[in-house]
């Protein structure tokens, strides 16, 4: 009996976790709200607006439009909340995105829905929602855009819907995953292809007029001219996502990884101007990569986040111990920890400024002000109490706000890691490493800053082992190989 309370006890804890956001939501301004209901009312009127044409019209007509005006509604809302679980940082931008692609589709669904195919209506926005947002919006949005009709005396043939929803169905799973522009051009020409034979499979060879039709476009059933058309709007498509990306704020793979190019301005500048900061920026991108590949995280996003978390320090490279070659320290010249612990502050701020001069996404700027959480400055604090100036701990704590995500918490544990891995001794032992990189993580937790992570026991484990691991490579790296009399290598 007990062992049942404490399952039951456990499930409903589990529960309730699972229920906390991971992320702090973005505040929606209420222009904003009112633009997005307005348009959600507009998908409603042009999805049932139809039933209201009938003539003579009786109270059953108004009744079943009054029905599908509320499924329609409905539907938005639904919409816009799965896109809000699945990315909780989501701007009012990207939602007004979403909800324009499905009154776009519905309204050239009413008027081309005779003519042009439904595929080349639901599988391109499909495409750019699943790059932006990720799978389940974008399977939410296909069933949704699938399956408000606007027309209801218009059905279309159920192999073609099939069709339709399965070619759908894989844009949206695998346009999340790609990390390139050429494979979405792969996709880009498969899906065609691929709808092309299951329809010749489905529907038949008796439909196919090939192009000697002079309006291919808008022939619709002519199984080649759809599969082209959808090829040439999928291929329009691909030229756009980078525009949809400046404008909506988009972070798609194949940004991340253009970001992540070292040879990016800042970066370089990083490189020339701050090369000890450089160095340590690469050594922390391998340890955050490491443990976010071990707990399932996103790892373009840590890696491009890590590159950027400490570009601020460009604003004086100087001052920071890794860029120092040990002849003077600019804070010992001013001797005021209070003035110190400022410098260190503005390496957050200035890092922002640079992050959005630069037009930097907001998820990677995050990584900036989240890495140094509210951790305390601890030398320059007890400094100032040697020096008995009247202080306020808060003033030596950085203005945070703590991690909000696993990813931005797996950056602050390797930025607290780095200096002490790399300071080891080469002839340390595993468990003298695993205990250095403990302290450091059991710090930081309990100083509250991995509160708002919802990193659980078992990750906060897999990271430290994840950073080991590292470590262990770091070692390897630095144990000098015995060579050969005339110095040559095999
Ligand atoms: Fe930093
Ligand atoms: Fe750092």
């Amino acid at each position: 009996m007990q062992n049942i309370t404490t399952k039951i006890k456990k499930s409903l804890y589990l529960w309730r976790r699972s229920q906390v956001p991971i992320q702090q939501p973005n505040r929606i301004s209420k222009i904003d709200n009112l633009i997005i209901f307005l348009i959600c009312i507009l998908i409603s009127v042009i999805s049932s607006y139809k039933l209201l044409l009938i003539s003579p019209l009786n109270i059953s007509d108004v009744i079943s439009w009054f029905f599908n005006f509320t499924e329609a509604l409905i539907s938005s809302c639904i919409l816009i909340l799965i896109s809000k679980k699945e990315n909780p940082t989501i701007s009012s931008r990207q939602i007004i995105l979403i909800i324009t692609l499905l009154l776009a589709s519905q309204a050239s669904k009413l008027a081309f829905a005779s003519t042009i195919s439904p595929l080349s209506m639901i599988i391109p926005p499909a495409l750019i929602i699943s790059q932006g947002m990720g799978s389940i919006t974008a399977l939410a949005w296909v069933s949704i855009a699938s399956f408000i009709w606007p027309d209801p005396t218009v059905t279309i043939n159920n192999n073609l819907f099939f069709i339709l929803l399965v070619c759908a169905s894989v844009v949206s799973l695998f346009g999340a995953r790609i990390r390139s522009r050429a494979q979405l051009l792969q996709l880009s020409i498969l899906v065609p292809i691929g709808s092309l034979l299951s329809r010749l499979i489905l529907i038949g060879k008796e439909k196919i007029f090939f192009v000697d039709k002079q309006e291919f476009v808008f022939a619709n059933g002519d199984i080649f001219s759809d599969s082209l058309l959808l090829a040439i709007v999928m291929l329009f498509t691909i030229l756009f996502i980078p525009i949809f990306e400046s404008i909506f704020g988009l972070l798609t793979k194949a940004r991340l990884l253009e970001l992540a190019d070292k040879e990016k301005p800042l970066i370089r500048r990083l490189s020339l101007e701050a090369p000890g900061t450089f160095e340590h920026t690469l050594l922390i991108c391998g340890l955050a990569e490491e443990a976010t590949r071990i707990i399932g995280g996103d790892i373009d996003l840590i890696k491009t986040g890590a590159l950027y978390h400490d570009v601020g320090k460009l604003h004086a490279p100087n001052w920071f111990i890794e860029n120092q070659d040990g002849s003077k320290n600019p804070h010992d010249e001013i001797d005021d920890p209070v003035r110190s612990a400022e410098v260190l502050q503005a390496h957050v701020d200035e890092g922002l400024k640079y992050a959005r001069k630069n037009r930097l996404p907001k998820p990677i700027e995050n990584f900036i002000p989240e890495h140094q959480g509210t951790l305390k400055m601890g030398y320059f604090f007890h400094k100032a109490k040697e020096k008995k100036i009247n202080i306020n701990e808060n003033d030596f704590r950085y203005n945070g706000p703590i991690p909000q995500s696993k990813e931005t918490a797996i950056l602050m544990l390797a930025d607290g890691c780095e200096a002490a891995l790399r300071a080891m001794n080469i002839n340390a032992s595993d468990n003298e490493a695993l205990e250095t990189i403990s302290k450091i993580i059991y710090s930081r937790q309990k100083d509250g800053q991995l509160d708002d992570s919802n990193l659980s026991k078992g990750e906060i484990f897999l990271i430290k082992r994840a950073f080991l691991n590292v470590w262990k490579r770091i070692r390897h790296r630095r144990i000098q190989y015995p060579t050969t009399k005339n110095n040559t290598f095999s």
